[in-house]
């Protein structure tokens, strides 16, 4: 935090929403809300709501929804401290003068300091690839087609031949060697001092999705090992939990997010007009960074390499992103190596066919094991029917395994009821799936047990809110722990707290997070539709459903994880009783 929680809180206070929104936007007073036409996203129809009561907006179109910070955020694209100011000069608050508050943070934050010696570096590196020494690595970016606009952009740079005059710039900055060397921008040799980490190589610097400088890449021009040079691991930069090009990806709202293996790639693609597109940073893709797509989509297009090596990587990609509930699609690349050759090759509009074309992850996986057994071989295409049961079993849901049977039946002339016969003797060897009963309908059920998880969280936040008095019937059976999604789970402890002290305020606890998007998926819990029901009964027995589903979730969550965290084993515990009392408790809504 830049500011004190308090003063964050003052300010926000001191904005009421509806007047600063009105500044901005047309708004109509209806009901206890105000309306208008979102700015966010294309409608001719009012569905952006503006609350006074609880100081949040809130788009039933789009969903987006936040507080006063959360509006000039995304309005204006400011960072939060930014909104933080703006706001506060509009209110007349009083904020730590900017010098002061410098001074501290060169002495508090470890953090931000390495954020401004990245920062710092990343300014150089970029005017020393615009300076007469820099035409080396100007051209070479050139001759990669990359226009001006795109550098600029993108921020690219390049480290010169002079190890020592980065160490020196960053110096005069201000900034000590220690800091310098913890950045990984320059290491210590005997015979020649401070001297930086990168030498002659074309820079990329790595921005996190608030566009702050984390880290850099940096390639050599032409041959050379290694091919690419990646900062180490900081306090600030983390490799498991950022994405190259997200800072722009999450503002593409193009539907997707499609994946790429390298810096070279996002930057083909952004330069071609495909926002959307990210890459991971010099290592394979994790689960971490698999669960931040989600907050901008359920639909990633993998565009991996078209080698063997692509290959693999994206068969792994697929099995986190299915994981993680997502969607995975696989874009053909052929015959080009990369996304990157092929937009110089075939260019835009070839590449939204390949798109249109992007083949379903399990075909994708069925045709990368189908290249490793020989068809003519009779034995050997048995064992690729069993392979295809195996992984049939994989999916959990009997429709979606039985569509996927009939599909992968009918494509690869198996028959379907041999097949089916496969399944279930895999899955009843293994314990894997239960066995196959007679399709029912073609129609896939849209959610994922995961997406379910989080409604009921969702559910029960908003209308805990919705209800205040229902804190203390369910706070004997439900804590911040069953929210098993963290950012749920911090808002929740927070809520919890506040409700225990007998008051609460929404829009204070969406500002605990800087992020925007956070603050988004913060506020949405807020703005979850409650059923609409009528009769008390039904309103009971909903709300018992949704408690129960929420401890049901945390139990088997936790059940999960004994073994590796330790908290798990008293959640357990706690969780079962919680269970069995819920099964047999009625919890009034009076
Ligand atoms: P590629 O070798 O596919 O690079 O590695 P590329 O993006 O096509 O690069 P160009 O087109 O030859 O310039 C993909 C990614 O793997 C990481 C980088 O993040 C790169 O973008 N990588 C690759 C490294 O970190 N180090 C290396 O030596 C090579
Ligand atoms: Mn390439």
């Amino acid at each position: 935090m830049y500011y004190p929680e308090e003063l964050v809180e003052e300010v926000r206070a001191k904005n009421d929403i509806v007047e600063v929104i009105s500044g901005y936007l047309k708004l109509q007073k209806k009901g206890g809300n105000h309306w208008a036409c979102c700015p966010f996203h294309n409608e001719k129809t009012p569905s952006f709501s503006v609350s006074g009561s609880r100081q949040m907006f809130h788009c039933f179109g789009c969903g987006v929804s936040g507080n006063v910070y959360t509006f000039i955020m995304k309005y204006e694209n400011y960072s939060f401290p930014e909104a933080v100011k703006v706001l506060a000069d509009r209110a007349g608050v009083q904020l730590p003068e900017t010098e002061y508050n410098e001074e501290t943070r060169r002495r508090e934050n470890r953090r931000a300091r390495l954020l401004e010696v990245n920062k710092e570096a990343a300014k150089f590196f970029y005017y020393q690839l615009r300076s007469p020494r820099g035409r080396i690595g100007y051209e070479y970016l050139g001759k990669r087609q990359l226009s001006d606009e795109t550098m600029h952009k993108f921020g690219l740079g390049y480290a010169g031949k002079n190890g020592a005059e980065l160490v020196q710039y960053l110096r005069s900055k201000g900034f000590e060697d220690e800091l310098i060397k913890e950045a990984g921008l320059a290491s210590y040799s005997e015979k020649r001092g401070l001297v930086s980490q990168f030498w002659n190589r074309v820079m990329f610097p790595i921005q996190d999705s608030n566009h702050r400088v984390i880290g850099f890449g940096g390639r050599v021009m032409g041959e050379g090992e290694p091919k690419y040079l990646n900062s180490p691991e900081t306090p600030v930069f983390d490799k498991r939990r950022n994405l190259y090009g997200l800072n722009f990806a999450r503002t593409a709202r193009s539907g997707n997010i499609i994946l790429c293996e390298g810096y070279m790639d996002v930057i083909a693609m952004h330069q071609a007009g495909f926002t959307q597109a990210v890459a991971s940073l010099g290592t394979a893709f994790t689960p971490e960074q698999a669960n931040l797509l989600r907050r901008y989509t359920d639909n990633v297009l993998l565009a991996y390499d078209s080698d063997g090596a692509g290959v693999k990587a994206a068969l792994r990609g697929i099995g986190i992103l299915r994981e993680a509930g997502l969607t995975g699609k696989v874009i053909n690349m052929r015959p080009y190596k990369d996304p990157d050759e092929f937009m110089k090759a075939l260019g835009k509009e070839a590449f939204e066919e390949r798109i249109a074309q992007a083949e379903n992850s399990f075909f994708f996986e069925v045709r990368v094991l189908e290249s490793q057994f020989d068809m003519n071989d009779p034995e050997a295409k048995t064992r690729f029917h069993r392979e295809i049961a195996r992984k049939l079993c994989e999916f959990t849901e009997d429709v979606e395994r039985d569509n996927y049977l009939q599909a992968v039946a009918d494509k690869y002339l198996i028959g379907i009821g041999n097949l089916r016969k496969l399944v279930v003797s895999y899955a009843s060897q293994t314990g894997l799936a239960r066995p196959l009963e007679r399709p029912r309908s073609g129609v896939q059920q849209r959610n994922k047990p995961e997406e379910n998880a989080r409604k009921s969280q969702r559910l029960l936040i908003t209308w805990v809110t919705d209800e205040p008095s229902l804190y203390e019937k369910i706070k004997k059976y439900i804590s911040a722990e069953d929210f098993t999604e963290e950012l749920y789970r911090k808002v929740a402890k927070r809520l919890f707290q506040e409700l225990e002290q007998g008051d609460y305020n929404p829009a204070g606890i969406i500002s605990m997070f800087e992020d925007e998007e956070e603050q988004r998926e913060a506020a949405a819990l807020f703005h979850t539709s409650l059923p609409e029901l009528t009769t008390g009964q039904e309103r009971e027995k909903a709300f018992h459903d949704i408690v129960l589903a929420v401890k049901k979730n945390s139990y088997e969550y936790y059940t999960a994880k004994l073994g590796t965290d330790v908290n798990a084993l008293n959640q357990v515990i706690e969780g079962k009783k919680a269970l069995e009392e819920l099964a047999r408790t009625h919890i009034s809504l009076d």
